[in-house]
C-alpha cells in the first residue's frame, strides 16, 4: 500500500480502486455491488469527479450518466483522445475490474497537469456506467450510447425489480429522451485507448506486468426460457412431469458439454438461472437461464450457440416442454488498431520490456468504441488471472508500470499528431 506521504500513481490508483470497493461506492455493506444507475454508482462518480478535477479536469455526466473528465490540449479545434474505462461492478465483483481504467486515466491527466503541460490534442477520461450489463440485460449500454444512438428498445429493459431503464434514468437524474446527445461525432476522437486488467493467466504466465491487446473475442448473450407444467411435489409420478427447472439443469449440461469439446478460445457459462418458484415443494412451471457463448471469431461463436441450440430443442422435446431461445445482444470480434498498438507496443519497450500482445476473452467498452474510433488496449497483470471475485488483486508497481507506458503513448502520439 502507501508508502510516505507521496503514493506513486499506481499505488494512488490502486488505492482510489480500493476505497471505491465500500459503501457507499457499494450497495452492499459485506461486498462490492455497483450496479448502473444505483446509489452507489452515482456516489461513485461524485468522488471520481472531485479526484478528476483535482487532476485539472473540467468535469460533466453525460446523457447516459457517463463521468466524463476532460484535459484541454494546446491546440484549440484538435481531435480528443478518450481513455478511459466502466466504473460499475458486477455483484460481489473485484475493485479493479473497469475502476482501474479510470484512476489509471485520471493519473495520466495529472501528469501532464502538475508538469503544467497540455499535449497537442485534448484528453477525456470515462468512467462509462455500464459495462457489465449486471443490472439490465444487455451489457456495454454507455459506451453503446456514445457510439450510436440506444433506441426506445433499451430504454424498455427491465431489472430483476422490474423497473425499467427509462425508469432508472429519470431516477437518476437523466432524461431518457435526450439520449441521442451522448453521441459522439466520430471525427471529432482522435482514439479510445483502454487500461485494464489482464483477468486471465497470461501475464503472470510470462512474468510480465503489462501486455499490448491485439483484439477483444465475439460475444453472445442469450435467453434461454423453458416452459413446462407446475405440479405438486407429492403427488405428480416422475414419468409424468414436465419439470422446467430439470429441462433447465439438462440444458445447462449441455452448454458445458459443447463448449468444453469446441475450439480451445471456446466459452460457454450459464452465470444466471431464475426458477419460477423458489418451493420445495412445487415442479417449476418455468425456469430462465442466461447462456454468455464467445470465441475469437464470430464464426466459432455462432457454430457453438447453433449446436447448443440444437441440443436444447432435443432437451425441450425430451421432455415435453416449450423453448423460447433469444439473442439477448451480439457483440462482434474487435481488432485493435495495428498503428496504436505499434505506437503502444514502442511505449511498453520504452520501459525495457519485451512485447507481447494478447487476445482478450473478456468483453471491454473498447469493442465498443471501435465504432467510434480507432482503439488499442494494455492489460495489466493481476494475480491468478482472478477477476468477478473479491479476490481480485494488482500491483501497485505494474500499475505505476502501466501509467508510465500510457504516459510515454500520449507523448509518442501527441509526436505524431504534431
Ligand atoms: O463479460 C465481460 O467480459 C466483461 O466483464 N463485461
Ligand atoms: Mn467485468
Ligand atoms: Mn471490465
Amino acid at each position: 500500500m502507501m508508502q510516505g506521504s507521496f503514493p506513486s500513481p499506481g499505488q494512488r490508483a490502486v488505492a482510489r480502486c480500493d476505497a471505491l470497493a465500500v459503501a457507499p461506492f457499494s450497495q452492499a455493506a459485506e461486498y462490492l455491488d455497483r450496479p448502473y444507475l444505483s446509489g452507489a454508482h452515482r456516489a461513485a462518480l461524485d468522488q471520481t469527479a472531485v479526484w478528476m478535477q483535482e487532476a485539472g479536469m473540467a468535469v460533466r455526466i453525460d446523457p447516459l450518466g457517463n463521468l466524463v473528465g476532460r484535459y484541454e490540449g494546446a491546440q484549440k479545434g484538435a481531435k480528443t483522445l478518450l481513455m478511459g474505462s466502466h466504473i460499475d461492478t458486477v455483484h460481489d465483483g473485484g475493485p479493479y475490474d473497469g475502476a482501474l481504467g479510470v484512476m489509471i486515466g485520471i493519473e495520466c491527466a495529472d501528469a501532464l497537469y502538475r508538469a503544467g503541460r497540455r499535449a497537442p490534442f485534448a484528453l477525456e477520461v470515462i468512467a462509462f456506467g455500464d459495462e457489465e450489463g449486471s443490472r439490465f440485460p444487455a451489457a456495454m449500454m454507455c459506451s453503446r450510447g456514445m457510439s450510436e444512438a440506444v433506441g426506445q428498445e433499451a430504454l424498455n429493459m427491465v431489472d430483476l425489480a422490474g423497473t425499467t431503464l427509462a425508469e432508472a434514468m429519470s431516477a437518476f437524474g437523466l432524461n431518457p429522451e435526450a439520449l441521442a446527445n451522448a453521441v459522439r461525432a466520430p471525427n471529432d476522437i482522435l482514439a479510445f485507448v483502454e487500461a485494464h486488467i489482464e483477468q486471465g493467466p497470461v501475464l503472470e504466465t510470462q512474468g510480465l506486468p503489462v501486455c499490448v491487446v491485439s483484439g477483444i473475442a465475439a460475444q453472445k448473450r442469450l435467453r434461454a426460457r423453458f416452459i413446462g407444467h407446475a405440479g405438486h411435489a407429492g403427488t405428480a409420478p416422475m414419468t409424468l412431469r414436465r419439470d422446467a427447472i430439470a429441462g433447465a439443469a439438462a440444458a445447462i449440461l449441455a452448454v458445458e458439454d459443447v463448449c468444453v469439446h469446441g475450439s480451445p478460445d471456446l466459452r460457454g457459462t450459464v452465470g444466471r438461472v431464475l426458477p419460477a418458484t423458489a418451493a420445495y415443494n412445487v415442479i417449476a412451471g418455468e425456469a430462465e437461464i442466461g447462456v454468455d457463448v464467445r470465441a475469437a471469431t464470430e464464426a466459432a461463436r455462432d457454430e457453438a450457440v447453433r449446436a447448443i441450440g440444437a441440443r436444447f430443442e432435443t432437451i425441450a422435446s425430451a421432455r415435453g416442454l416449450g423453448l423460447d431461445f433469444t439473442v439477448i445482444q451480439d457483440l462482434p470480434a474487435t481488432r485493435c488498431d495495428p498503428v496504436l498498438m505499434k505506437v503502444m507496443g514502442d511505449a511498453v519497450a520504452g520501459q525495457g520490456l519485451p512485447l507481447l500482445e494478447t487476445l482478450s476473452g473478456a468483453g471491454h467498452d473498447a469493442a465498443v468504441m471501435a465504432k467510434l474510433a480507432p482503439i488499442v488496449m494494455l492489460f495489466i497483470r493481476c494475480e491468478g488471472g482472478i477477476s468477478h471475485n473479491p479476490l481480485e488483486s494488482v500491483a501497485d508497481d505494474d500499475v505505476d508500470v502501466a501509467v508510465r507506458v500510457l504516459g510515454d503513448f500520449i507523448e509518442r502520439l501527441a509526436l505524431e499528431d504534431a
